[in-house]
């Protein structure tokens, strides 16, 4: 990847009456930042930013957040188009490769796809190893893990061709790891993936269907998840994305480093808030104590789950197309009338007149209505993080290589303001007081 920004002008810092100045470069669009690369070098000072609120980690050109105004484009395409129009394998070529395939282009990467979903056999015996009751995300980190010792021969990450086997076998074996991890904790046998189908009909009927019968694919649920699947795949520079760069900036393998990330998704405030927004709804459980739950919120007792985003300032836009699928699988499923899906409703139109939340510009995230819609699918909560795994699997993959192929990579390595013990001398045990 070549280097784009722009010089965009000069910066000036004054430490102690000495001034420094620093370029700004400007990207395509977005804000301009400042570049403090030579900072320490020249003024001997490091900058400070927990949770890199106002920092630029790196030079991207997959994804565009607007947060003010509620943009997300992948690729320079807005999401509600692509989720409209186009179908998760296409998505994936597009986030790996930057345009969008000819015919024959995506003819071929499907085919590539498909013809990876299958697993080594002796991986099956790795699942055996897990406890019965595991948690699908805990063998989603192992299982990922263990892809390098089973795939060593697509893991050198200077070889052009063997990133691009890797980033292939990922996309293709994450939906038989997932449905394997379901499969384990329900007990029941694991399903072979079948090179007929789609990738979204092909992981539901690994996940759904039983050797005793025949399972019919439900083409409005095939395209609910494949939906879902691209409104999950990729949201720039995000804790699980920064973590698999950073785990990748050392040059480990790209299998360990998709595990990182998955790990790190598998927190609560990342990919585990649907759970809590589901519970939340649950909890809830009638139009009538919404009232008393938002003054709850109001003062402060809890958050209200799906909503609110560190970015979004505005309407998240995968959740208006997540809305309309939850009306869709709920329509379909003939569960129009599940009441939780009445008291999301009202509690969004409640929330979206309420002052406090106008003034905090808190506003639906994808989080409150995919946990309705996945449950009604027939997906138990612990697989929701699972299946937002599934789907950023391509966008950390695209990340990753994005920052093998750049030029000004370097190994990551934060710095720090110590305000620990400054130098002491060691005193020994029967000495000290
Ligand atoms: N409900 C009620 N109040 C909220 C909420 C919420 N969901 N989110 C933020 N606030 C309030 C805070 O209390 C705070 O109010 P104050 O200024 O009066 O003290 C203000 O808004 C700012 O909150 P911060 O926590 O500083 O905002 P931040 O940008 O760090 O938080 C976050 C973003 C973590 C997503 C937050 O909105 C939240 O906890 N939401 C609920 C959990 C959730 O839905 N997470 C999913 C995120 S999307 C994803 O990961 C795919």
């Amino acid at each position: 990847m070549e280097n784009k920004t722009q010089p965009n002008g000069t910066a000036r810092l004054e430490i102690a009456g000495k001034s420094y100045e620093l370029p700004i470069l400007k990207g395509s669009t977005g804000p301009d930042v400042i570049d403090i690369r030579k900072l320490y070098a020249e003024a001997g000072v490091f900058t400070y930013d927990p949770g890199f609120t106002s920092t630029a980690s790196c030079e991207s050109t997959i994804t565009y957040i607007d947060g003010d105004k509620g943009v997300l484009l992948y690729r320079g395409y807005p999401i509600e188009q692509l989720a409209e129009k186009s179908n998760f394998l296409e998505v994936c070529y597009l986030l790996l490769n930057g345009e969008l395939p000819t015919a024959s282009e995506f003819a071929e990467f499907e085919y590539h796809i498909t013809h990876h979903t299958m697993l080594h056999a002796q991986f099956d015996r790795f699942f055996a190893g897990f406890r019965s009751d595991a948690h699908p995300m805990a063998i989603m980190v192992g299982a990922v893990g263990a892809l390098s010792a089973f795939y060593h021969d697509s893991t050198n990450i200077q070889d052009l061709k063997q990133r691009e086997i890797s980033a292939h076998r990922m996309i293709a074996k994450m939906p038989t790891i997932a449905a394997r991890a379901f499969k384990y904790s329900a007990g029941q046998p694991f399903v072979y993936p079948h090179n007929s189908l789609g990738y979204a009909e092909n992981f539901l009927r690994m996940c759904f269907s039983v050797p005793a019968e025949e399972y019919k694919i439900n083409p409005v649920l095939a395209r609910a998840m494949d939906r879902i699947f691209i409104l999950h795949a990729d949201h720039e520079q995000n804790a699980s994305t920064s973590t698999v760069r950073l785990s990748g900036s050392s040059g480990a393998n790209p299998f360990a480093c998709i595990a990182a990330g998955i790990a790190c998704l598998w927190g609560p405030s990342h990919g585990g808030a649907n759970e809590e927004a589901l519970n939340m709804l649950r909890e809830i459980g009638a139009v009538d104590r919404i009232p008393e739950y938002v003054q709850g919120v109001k003062d402060k007792k809890y958050r209200l789950m799906g909503f609110g985003h560190r970015v979004y300032k505005n309407y998240d836009p995968r959740a208006k197309v997540m809305q309309q699928t939850a009306h869709e699988v709920l329509d379909e499923l003939g569960k129009h009338d599940e009441p939780l899906l009445k008291v999301a409703l009202e509690l969004e139109k409640i929330a979206l007149n309420d002052e406090y939340f106008i003034s905090h510009k808190l506003y639906p995230n994808v989080d409150f209505y995919s946990g309705i819609t996945l449950n009604a699918m027939g997906f138990p909560s612990e697989m929701f993080t699972v299946l937002f795994a599934l789907a950023r699997t391509v966008g950390w993959i695209a990340q990753w290589k994005e920052m093998i192929e750049d030029p000004s990579q370097k190994i990551g390595r934060p710095r720090q303001v110590y305000t620990g013990a400054t130098e002491r001398q060691y005193v020994s045990v029967d000495q000290r007081g």
